[in-house]
């Protein structure tokens, strides 16, 4: 069952803004609010967050809404999101959606209380997992699982069949997390449905999203009986998935699932217990793929939909890798704009939309909203990126050359936060970059794109965030026949960054 904070049934780390906020009143907040129920006139429960989104335009930077008794502040303003980031004065919270994955996650490194000491016991042993030399050797395997992509891709393509695009990347990004970390083989491509796993996975999430659109947990009783035997169905994966790498005795060759096992703190000596690596297998399992099929369901479309942006990252690919056959680790970061196809696609659509923090000690939130110790706000990511103060009267438009370098350095800090911030940012942003970075290059390489002209992009919810129904039709290119220039071959990767502290900004 979900931890309850006692009395009120409600997840425990919820702090009612009322309490937190003393100038509350000061907030906008949306028409029509209905005495005890609160804003919940014309509410879609099954997109929570696009709701949010526009009432935001009309509310402003800060504002509030009340759901069944409970308020929450949401804040995207570039001046308030700044401060936020401050970690000295703020922390994260773990409220909302989040909390209500404690059952299924725990005290593993996403859901995790920032004071609980299991969060840097697994910090520490499992950032080295995602180090340059560690992602050095998953490349390989990831590769390895985009051949598996492409053979299917080539099949229906063969065939006439269009292709279900974000079914396809689920696929992929689930097989690279459970081969590179855990060295399990999940056989997704081999299905024509998807693996249990990740329906238990789209149960849980979507369970989680609605235990806050309802007054009372109470009331869905079918769908928490639906949600339990979700939960039982991810941790009996996890725990086989653990037992045959103890019997087999197999190496992990320094794997997550090893480092896991294996690895003691480097100052303490203390070692992961069994529970805990039951609830970190299921983070990364879930955490490494949800987001990044996400984000590379959202490319595509994007591609597609713009032939000039997919023709000039083909030339990069074209130039870059030439006809090797199997590109190299490093040659994956000198995919300088099929890089920036990513990072804007993660600017309009943020596949984990929002994150919250919290008031480590009585503030006021730049300089203007008193905020007391523990009051928390949940940071509105496509608002965010969204600003036209910080990305012009332009916004809503895709642009990849957003993120070209001089652009980048004339943003202010703290505007660009697909990947968290501070000690609680991704531990696996490089992982997710890299993996995504390749299996577009290599699609761009292979196939031209064609999109559905009647599609119109549709967003489903389950606090992750997935293009809905896209199915791409594909052409087979020949085969490239540039060789990659000099100076290609000679550009300097991408400067390799801790995968942690700074990540996002
Ligand atoms: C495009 C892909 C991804 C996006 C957009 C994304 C986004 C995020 C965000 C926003 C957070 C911070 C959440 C918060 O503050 O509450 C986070 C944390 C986390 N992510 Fe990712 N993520 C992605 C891929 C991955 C991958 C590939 C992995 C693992 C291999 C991963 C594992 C984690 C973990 C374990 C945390 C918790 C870190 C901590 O609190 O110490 N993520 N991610």
């Amino acid at each position: 069952m979900a931890e309850r904070t006692p009395g009120t049934g409600r997840p425990r780390g919820f702090r009612s803004a009322e309490l937190g906020w003393p100038e509350l009143e000061r907030l906008p907040h949306p028409p029509r609010r209905v005495p005890l129920l609160g804003d919940v006139l014309g509410v879609d429960r099954h997109s929570p967050l696009q709701d949010t989104v526009r009432h935001a335009r009309r509310l402003g930077p800060i504002f509030r809404r009340k759901a069944f008794g409970r308020e929450f502040v949401f804040t995207w303003g570039a001046d308030l999101v700044a401060d936020l980031a401050d970690e000295a004065r703020f922390a994260k919270h773990v409220g909302l959606g989040v909390a209500n994955l404690r059952p299924v996650a725990g005290d593993g490194l996403f859901t995790a209380y920032n004071h609980e000491p299991n969060w840097q016991l697994a910090h520490d042993v499992l950032a080295p997992g995602f180090n340059r030399e560690a992602m050095q050797g998953y490349h390989a395997m990831m590769l390895a699982v985009a051949g598996r992509l492409t053979d299917h891709w080539d099949r229906a393509q063969a065939a006439g069949l269009e292709v279900d695009v974000p079914g396809d990347m689920t696929k992929l990004t689930l097989e690279t997390i459970a081969r590179t970390g855990f060295g399990h083989d999940f056989g997704s491509f081999e299905r024509a449905r998807p693996h249990p796993f990740v329906a238990a996975m789209v149960g849980t999430l979507t369970y989680a999203q609605r235990l806050n659109s309802v007054p009372f947990p109470q009331l869905l009783r079918a769908a928490a009986r639906r949600n339990e035997a979700d939960i039982a169905h991810l941790n009996r994966t996890v725990d086989e998935l653990v037992r045959d790498r103890r019997t087999s005795g197999a190496d992990g060759g320094g794997d997550l699932l090893d480092r896991m096992l294996e690895t003691s703190h480097p100052q303490t000596g203390e070692r992961l217990s069994a529970e805990n690596v039951r609830r970190q297998v299921i983070t990364f399992l879930v955490a490494g793929h949800e987001t990044t099929s996400g984000a590379l369901s959202f490319a595509l479309h994007y591609l597609a939909r713009h032939p000039e942006i997919a023709a000039r990252a083909r030339a990069e690919v074209d130039q870059v890798w030439g006809d090797t056959a199997e590109p190299g680790y490093d040659q994956v970061a000198k995919l300088r704009h099929v890089r920036r196809v990513l990072d804007e696609t993660l600017r309009l659509w943020p596949t984990a939309p929002a994150f919250a923090r919290e008031a480590r000690e009585d503030t006021v939130l730049a300089g203007v909203h008193p905020m007391r110790r523990g009051a928390w706000t949940l940071i509105l990511l496509p608002m965010v990126h969204r600003d036209p103060a910080v990305w012009g009267a332009d916004a809503e438009r895709f642009d990849p050359d957003r993120f070209e370098a001089k652009a980048v350095r004339s943003r202010p800090a703290h505007t660009y936060k697909p990947f968290g911030t501070g000690a609680r940012a991704c531990i696996g942003r490089q992982f997710a970059l890299h993996e995504a970075t390749l299996v577009l290059g290599l699609l761009l390489r292979r196939y031209e794109l064609r999109p559905d002209p009647a599609y119109r992009l549709r967003v489903t919810e389950r606090l992750t965030l997935m293009p809905e129904r896209l199915r791409l039709r594909l052409e087979r290119r020949s085969a490239p026949v540039t060789v990659p220039s000099p100076a290609a071959a000679e550009a300097p990767a991408s400067e390799p960054r801790c995968p942690v502290h700074g990540a996002g900004d």
